[in-house]
């Protein structure tokens, strides 16, 4: 049995365990593992022996025993004048997190080669600051008391402008509903969808996330091959679904661009049977090769559901993005929106508009796309002059996007392939977490967060984490 104390003065729960040490000891272990749960963590301040000893009720000795102890230890350290402090070399066993990827953290020094990963150290800080000071300052964007449900009316407007000239979508404020992501509008989609009914078509392989929002709202899941052309749209017809979910500007993870022919079959399809495309607009505003793309719901709004977000281009945790309903399920969608839980900050959504407002977006992605275009460049090119990993075929979905597809030998073990690699330092993600039927062997590598200097090392590791599984191909291979 522990006794749980929040010190009152610094909100600092300390887990005393009720046994037969002396209390100093008991008290020295419960700092000791919160240190070790991550709970205080490096440069931390401790409460004063004084304090602590009258939130415990016990002696200032008690609290001295213990802090010299965990000094001594290296746990602490205590400076004239600035208290007593968490060391910096204080090692936290960290609580177990889950990326957003839904995949474990890697450990701070492995290269994180997580697909969908920007790099948020680049994160625009000063200018979103200035926005967000002009937001909390100026009477004119002062925020509303209650945010209306389809978003800020400015966010609207500025969303839809945007669209217009960036996505090809003739929109105006009205039909844009702000949300929190495109999950969160998927899922909206899902509510308004009959669970009983004809199902939802989905790309395998394709992003789980989107699958599962669709799944625990009771929809039926039809998976689609995908080929270099895009989403197979025989395949969806024949699937005779209500829905199909695709990312038509950059499918995830193969990076297939939706051909034009498709494009056109699939609209024609959605007319017929009066079905729903929901467009997953992932990546479009990270296209380094060939003209620009529209948006498939530039060409049709009728039948498409376009979903946007602000995760990659921005920050993932922003947790801020936009869907376009078609006209005729503009109602159904909004009550679904608001009924699938809170929209994002009114501050960040107000934020966001004097953002783009002000050119700061642009700028922005500007700058993303030529960083993250030099680390697809020095990837592709590593990978393609080692003598291993140049033999493996060609990369794929380099045209787009913070990552790409490296095929594997036939009879590699993904899995055996990526645990080896993060033996080696390098964390990668096998194709079959995102296929629901079995594929050729392949890893997903993001390199939004690659350093070009680090490519090379990159393919050195992956080398070396193939050979055993790549004998059998390089000696057939000649
Ligand atoms: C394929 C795909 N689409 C869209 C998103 C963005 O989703 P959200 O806006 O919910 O963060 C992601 C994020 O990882 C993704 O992988």
């Amino acid at each position: 049995m522990a006794a749980d104390r929040t010190n009152r003065a610094t909100a600092l729960l300390i887990e005393l365990p009720e046994d037969s040490r002396p209390m100093h000891e008991r008290l020295t272990g419960a700092i000791r593992t919160a240190i070790a749960r991550g709970r205080l963590t490096p440069g931390h301040l401790l409460p004063s022996s004084r304090t602590l000893a009258a939130e415990l009720g016990c002696s200032r000795w008690v609290v001295n025993e213990a802090y010299v102890q965990l000094a001594a230890e290296g746990h602490l350290e205590t400076r004239q004048g600035s208290g007593t402090r968490v060391t910096a070399c204080a090692t936290a066993r960290t609580e177990p997190s889950r990326a957003e990827s839904g995949d474990p953290e890697p450990p701070a020094s492995h290269v994180d080669l997580r697909p969908g990963a920007p790099d948020v150290s680049g994160f625009p800080a000063a200018a979103w600051l200035r926005s967000l000071h002009h937001v909390l300052t100026d009477p004119a964007w002062s925020p509303p008391v209650f945010p209306p449900p389809a978003g800020a009316p400015r966010l609207r407007q500025t969303v839809a402008a945007y669209l217009r000239r960036a996505r090809g979508i003739a929109v105006d404020s009205d039909d844009v509903i702000i949300t929190c992501g495109t999950s969160h509008g998927m899922a909206a989609v899902a509510r308004t969808l009959t669970p009983a009914g004809p199902g939802v078509a989905v790309e395998d392989p394709g992003w789980f996330r989107l699958r599962e929002v669709a799944a625990a709202a009771g929809l039926r899941i039809e998976p689609v091959t995908v080929d270099a052309e895009g989403i197979d749209v025989e395949a969806v017809r024949r699937a005779e679904v209500a829905a199909v979910i695709c990312a038509p500007a950059h499918q995830f993870p193969t990076g297939a661009l939706l051909s034009p022919r498709r494009r056109r079959a699939l609209l024609t399809w959605a007319l017929e049977t009066s079905a729903i495309v929901v467009e997953d607009d992932y990546d479009a505003e990270f296209r380094y090769d060939g003209r620009p793309v529209g948006a498939l719901a530039g060409l049709s709004r009728d039948h498409v559901v376009h979903l946007g977000s602000a995760s990659k281009t921005l920050h993932t945790g922003l947790r801020l993005g936009w869907l376009v309903p078609p006209p005729a399920r503009r109602r159904a969608l909004l009550a679904a929106v608001e009924t699938a839980g809170a929209g994002p900050s009114i501050l960040d959504q107000l934020t966001f508009a004097h953002f783009v407002e002000t050119g700061a977006y642009d700028r922005h992605l500007r700058h993303t796309r030529k960083a993250y275009r030099l680390r697809r460049d020095a990837l592709v090119t590593a990978l393609q002059r080692h003598k291993v990993t140049g033999r493996l075929g060609a990369v794929q979905g380099i045209a787009a996007g913070l990552h790409l597809t490296l095929p594997l030998p036939p009879r590699a073990d993904e899995h055996a392939v990526v645990s080896r690699l993060a033996g080696l330092g390098v964390t990668a993600i096998p194709l079959s977490r995102y296929t629901i039927r079995p594929q050729p062997p392949a890893l997903v590598l993001g390199y939004g967060r690659l350093p070009p200097s680090r490519a090379e090392w990159v393919a050195m590791r992956i080398a070396e984490a193939l050979r055993p599984s790549a004998r059998p191909h390089q000696l057939s291979g000649g």
